[in-house]
This record gives C-alpha cells, sequence and structure tokens, in this order.
C-alpha cells in the first residue's frame, strides 16, 4: 500500500491545502494528512482545532485521514508507515524553502521520497496567514479561500 503524508501546520486548512490533498490522494491508495503543532508559529487555531477543521474539511475523501503529530516530520512517516511526502509548490519563492527542508529529511530519512504538487493559478496566492488577515478584517470575503467549516470557525474565533 502505498501511503503518503501531507504535511503542514494548517492554522487553518485552505483551498489551496485542500487541492493538494484531493490532487495527492488521486496518486495513492492513503493520504494521511499530518497536522504538525508547530508551538514555534504560535498557531491562532489549536492542534485539535487545527487537526479537527482538517477533518471536517476532508471528510469527503476516503482514502485520507488527519493525524496530528509534534517532533520530526521524519519520525512521524516512519511511524504511521509513510513512504512519500507531498508538499504544495505555490510559486518560484517557495522553491528556497522548500528545497532546505527537502535536503534535510532526504538526509535525515534517505528512502522518504519527497514530491510537490504545483498550485494551480487560482491558489498561488493563498496562504494561511493571508486568510487570517482576511478573516480579522472582511469575514464576507472567507468562502472564496477556505472550506466551510473553516470559514464558520474564522468567523467565530474574530467574532467582536
Ligand atoms: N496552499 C495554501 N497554502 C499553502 C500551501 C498550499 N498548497 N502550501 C503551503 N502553504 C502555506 C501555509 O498556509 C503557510 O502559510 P502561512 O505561513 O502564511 O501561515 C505556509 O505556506 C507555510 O506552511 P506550513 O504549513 O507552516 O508548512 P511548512 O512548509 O512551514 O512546513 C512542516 C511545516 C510541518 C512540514 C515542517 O515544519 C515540519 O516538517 N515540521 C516538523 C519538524 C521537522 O521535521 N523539522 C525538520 C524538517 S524541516
Amino acid at each position: 500500500m502505498k501511503r503518503a503524508l501531507t504535511p503542514g501546520t494548517f492554522d487553518p486548512i485552505t483551498s489551496g491545502h485542500l487541492d493538494v490533498i484531493t490532487r495527492a490522494a488521486q496518486l495513492v491508495d492513503e493520504v494521511v494528512v499530518a497536522v504538525a503543532a508547530s508551538q514555534k508559529k504560535g498557531p491562532l487555531f489549536t492542534l485539535e482545532e487545527r487537526t479537527a477543521l482538517a477533518r471536517q474539511a476532508t471528510a469527503h475523501l476516503p482514502n485520507v485521514r488527519v493525524e496530528p503529530f509534534d517532533g520530526l516530520l521524519v519520525d512521524f512517516a516512519h511511524e504511521i508507515g509513510a513512504s512519500i511526502v507531498v508538499k504544495g509548490l505555490r510559486a518560484v519563492t517557495d522553491f528556497e524553502y522548500e528545497f532546505q527542508q527537502t535536503a534535510l529529511n532526504y538526509q535525515l530519512s534517505p528512502e522518504l521520497e519527497t514530491v510537490f504538487i504545483m498550485s494551480p493559478p487560482q491558489y498561488m496566492y493563498l496562504s494561511s496567514s493571508i486568510v487570517r488577515e482576511i478573516a480579522s478584517m472582511n469575514d464576507a470575503k472567507l468562502d472564496e479561500f477556505v472550506p466551510a467549516c473553516v470559514a464558520e470557525a474564522l468567523r467565530a474565533k474574530f467574532a467582536r
């Protein structure tokens, strides 16, 4: 069974993330969306909230499950038997950073393959921080960028 990991902080999961996860799910038997604790980033949503939102957003995808993790990505991949890491590439600006992370992961775990899926044009500019900013200013626009459950959670978070 080919199992892939799609890791990230998912603070919160966006339509761009969902696009990558959906594409990955068509390529392998099972996708595990790995929600990183990422405490250093001081996330808006707790790990439990980010995991729950990712579960709701992917509930329609039968071969996708969502798991939280803390620690090294390579260790988590080993623990759950994943042989591939799938990440989204939005723009050239992502490349340097992804290049560094991938090189490090190859060093730590040579047998773990990393594969990149290019984002389609409509998601190239999208990021979780842009979504958080929009939510804090004009939540009417949110539905274009995130699944409905996430828009609702953001509205609740920023309710004034
Ligand atoms: N669509 C929309 N947004 C996307 C995206 C996509 N396809 N791909 C990335 N992004 C955005 C995220 O929304 C996030 O935006 P923000 O910073 O504006 O909030 C940004 O890109 C960074 O994404 P993030 O989810 O934080 O991922 P990352 O590339 O920084 O890596 C982990 C996160 C979990 C994969 C990485 O930190 C990790 O492996 N951590 C475990 C510890 C470890 O193993 N470290 C050593 C290896 S690096």
